[in-house]
């Protein structure tokens, strides 16, 4: 039977089985009478060891070559493993020029050396390790939302509105090659999506629980260890929501459910990372794990902001925005346990958000989630959903005649509602103790880079 190597790994008591393993080696090593290969197929973190009779040739057997290898998996004697695998036949399938080759056998090339080959660093443990997590948290995302009777929309890729300024814009054409009878392909100006939160909104309007999980776009011009030009976001909108409280449960459960799925179905591969790239950072997880989140309002945060005011190239404010800076010091005052900023000045924010009705100071339900090392992983709010306030803001911000179609959920049947936005790329890095997001993300897209 043609096994892939988890599976190989995963027999109890192999007993003489014939089995068939494809992968690429990842170590040789050659003794008097033996050769022990190390056969990766990236199923898993770990390899097959295969033994083979000295007498192969083994010229061709070098790291980084693919290989088919036939035999019979029988008990290991090393400590290590449980099984190998007696080769009876080893086929080279395709030759690595080891000399040229970037990647080294035996050495734990640096992260930020091995973004020079994006085309090749998924050979390594580490990238590996990191984008078999990425799918596991993309499947546990999936299920914690599935189980939470959430209903998953595709929002388009292509749009014509720009979540009011969620960010910055790259815009669609056709390219100079085809003739469009009209000026414009789509008659108006369309853009890559920066947020499907509108779209879920339509959505929540039928289905109460949505939520998409998918590319989102925003022209930042940001070399900055925490933005990309091209990231996936976790979005959900949730109809008949109470209050900021219940929306607020929901990030904190998702977090937390999605996490422990992670460490539970890829326990391997986050210790690898945990272990290699970032020394320390489980304790760091674990902490965020057992802890509720902490709550605190907007001004209070600058209200503690400004205690520590020295400690800041830009002096926090109210009205102003949080700096970078002034979240991973928030952060570090509650402790390293992720912290929910709410009710921002309403004139800081979009037209959607919801204001506050007793609040002198004139803010909206607005919610930030700051997590250690990070800073913003999510955003969200309450959305407006009376219909006269919804309109006066509207036509505040000039928006009245593109938003009628907007403004017609509040007329038939408006509920009221709130979603919020996670940064998955953030969240990975936030998981894993990854530095910079593009070692969390198979293909980065920034600033002055689109390479492959
Ligand atoms: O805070 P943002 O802009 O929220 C929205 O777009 C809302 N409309 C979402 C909603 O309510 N449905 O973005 C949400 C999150 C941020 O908190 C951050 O984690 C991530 O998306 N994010 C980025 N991640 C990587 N690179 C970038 N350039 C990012 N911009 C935002
Ligand atoms: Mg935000």
């Amino acid at each position: 039977a043609k096994l892939r190597v988890r599976e190989a790994l995963g027999v109890l008591d192999a007993s003489g089985e014939r089995v068939t393993v494809q992968g690429w080696i990842r170590s040789v090593r050659s003794q008097k009478e033996v050769l022990f290969l190390h056969v990766n197929d990236g199923s898993s973190l770990e390899s097959l060891q295969v033994v083979a009779d000295s007498s192969l040739d083994s010229r061709e057997l070098g790291f980084g070559s693919s290989v088919e290898v036939q035999g019979q998996l029988v008990k290991s004697q090393a400590k290590k493993q449980n099984v190998e695998l007696k080769a009876e036949k080893i086929e080279v399938i395709g030759n690595c020029e080891t000399k040229v080759f970037p990647i080294k056998y035996k050495e734990r090339h640096p992260l930020e050396f091995l973004r020079q080959y994006p085309h090749l660093r998924c050979r390594t443990n580490a990238l590996g390790s990191i984008l078999r997590v990425r799918s596991e948290a993309t499947a546990a995302i999936h299920s914690y939302f599935k189980d939470n009777g959430f209903v998953h929309i595709h929002t388009p890729v292509i749009t014509s509105n720009d979540c009011e300024g969620a960010g910055e814009l790259f815009q669609v054409e056709p390219s100079s090659k085809i003739k469009v009878p009209e000026e414009n392909f789509f008659n108006v100006p369309a853009f890559l999506t920066v947020s499907g939160q509108l779209h879920l909104e339509v959505m929540a309007g039928a289905f109460t629980q949505v939520f998409t999980f998918g590319p989102t776009f925003r022209a930042e011009n940001s070399q900055s260890r925490r933005h990309l030009a091209e990231f996936y976001m976790v979005e959900a909108e949730i109809s008949f929501l109470e209050s900021l409280q219940d929306l607020m449960q929901v990030m904190e459960d998702l977090f937390k459910a999605a996490t422990v799925m992670v460490l539970s179905n890829c326990s391997e591969d986050v210790e690898l990372c945990h272990k290699f790239v970032a020394p320390g950072h489980r304790d760091r997880l674990e902490h965020m794990l057992k802890n509720n989140f902490l709550i605190i309002s907007y001004t209070e945060a600058v209200e503690i902001l400004n205690q520590a005011s020295q400690n800041f190239t830009f002096t926090p404010k109210w009205g102003v925005d949080l700096q970078t800076e002034h979240e991973k010091y928030l952060v570090k005052h509650c402790g390293d346990i992720p912290v929910f900023v709410i009710n921002y000045p309403l004139a800081l924010k979009p037209f959607y958000m919801r204001e506050n009705e007793d609040d002198p100071q004139q803010t909206v339900a607005a919610v930030d989630l700051l997590v250690p090392g990070i800073g913003e992983l999510y955003g969200g709010s309450l959305r407006e959903e009376r219909y006269h306030i919804l309109e006066q803001r509207l036509a505040r911000s000039g928006l009245t005649e593109a938003y009628q179609w907007y403004l017609d959920l509040r007329r038939f049947g408006s509920v009221p509602h709130g979603g919020f936005g996670m940064g998955f790329e953030r969240y990975l890095q936030c998981v894993l103790g990854v530095n910079n997001i593009k070692d969390v993300i198979p293909f980065p897209r920034f600033t002055h880079s689109c390479v492959l």
